[in-house]
């Protein structure tokens, strides 16, 4: 089904919202979370996961956490690691639609349906904070793997800024640190051959968001982002106030979801 989006909004930063935003400084829920909390973003997860671990991760410099949900295979599985992650959090006055409640909607749909799936290797979403004020919850997150987890880290798919409806933004980038493919990017790219993916695919180098973290420890990883080709745009609203869900596309969505969703399949069955 196409993912529903949870618009979130600003959980770190203290600063004036645009009063059409509605809500306050203080307290601003906007459909989802709310800047005291993340409890509703934690029973959205664990209501799309079932059974799994829960973890909560607090840390210096941030009022928002990482949100961890866990699916560990049945005995005789492998000993792999994917980690799906997408940031949860904003800008002041900015509702955070597209940048980035589009990301964290589609890892929450692909953990709802992967749910009734066996898997053979382990599986994390990770439900990133503070990625706006310089990947503080990614680095965290990275820096309470053992080097164990690490090295069973078969990839990092990060989604950010994966639903913009904006007509010029007709492909979808794979962002890597290097600009190399890795597992990752090739995986994505058979499964999008696969299933016929409509947009074009793209292999680009760059950084500024959270597969940063997960690269610099060693693991494959890739932010996905849907743009337009050719420049070095982003979309027109982003970090204003008009990224709001009246700029998502469903369709998108999907699209998003799918590719991410059936890729991250082929590495968790074996
Ligand atoms: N990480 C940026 C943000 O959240 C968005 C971005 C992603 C910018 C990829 C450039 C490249 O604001
Ligand atoms: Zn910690
Ligand atoms: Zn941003
Ligand atoms: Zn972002």
């Amino acid at each position: 089904g196409a993912a529903g989006v949870l618009i979130y909004n600003n959980v770190d930063q203290a600063g004036p919202l645009n009063p059409s935003l509605g809500g306050n400084e203080m307290d601003i829920p906007v459909g989802g979370i709310t800047k005291a909390s993340g409890e509703a973003l934690k029973a959205d997860v664990l209501a799309a996961n079932g059974t799994v671990t829960l973890t909560v991760q607090a840390f210096e410099g941030a009022t928002s956490e990482n949100i961890i949900a866990t699916r560990t295979p049945k005995k005789g599985g492998g000993d792999g690691i994917v980690h799906v992650s997408a940031h949860y959090d904003s800008v002041p006055f900015a509702a955070g639609a597209s940048d980035n409640a589009s990301g964290t909607a589609v890892a929450l749909e692909i953990a709802r349906v992967l749910k009734s799936y066996p898997i053979d290797e382990e599986l994390r979403f990770v439900f990133v904070g503070a990625e706006e004020i310089g990947l503080l919850g990614s680095r965290h997150y990275v820096s309470e793997l053992t080097e164990s987890e690490v090295a069973r880290s078969t990839g990092n798919f990060n989604m950010d800024m994966v639903g913009t409806s904006w007509d010029n933004a007709t492909a979808i980038y794979m962002n890597t640190l290097d600009g190399q493919a890795n597992i990752v990017t090739e995986t994505a790219k058979a499964t999008g051959e696969r299933i016929g993916t409509p947009s074009e695919l793209i292999l680009y180098q760059r950084g500024s968001s959270d597969h940063v973290s997960f690269y610099e420890a060693g693991i494959p990883a890739v932010n996905f982002i849907r743009r337009e080709p050719g420049t070095a745009s982003l979309e027109p609203y982003y970090h204003t106030p008009l990224d709001t869900i009246e700029f998502i596309s469903a369709e998108r969505l999907k699209e998003a979801g799918d590719l991410v969703g059936a890729s991250v399949y082929q590495l968790i069955r074996k």
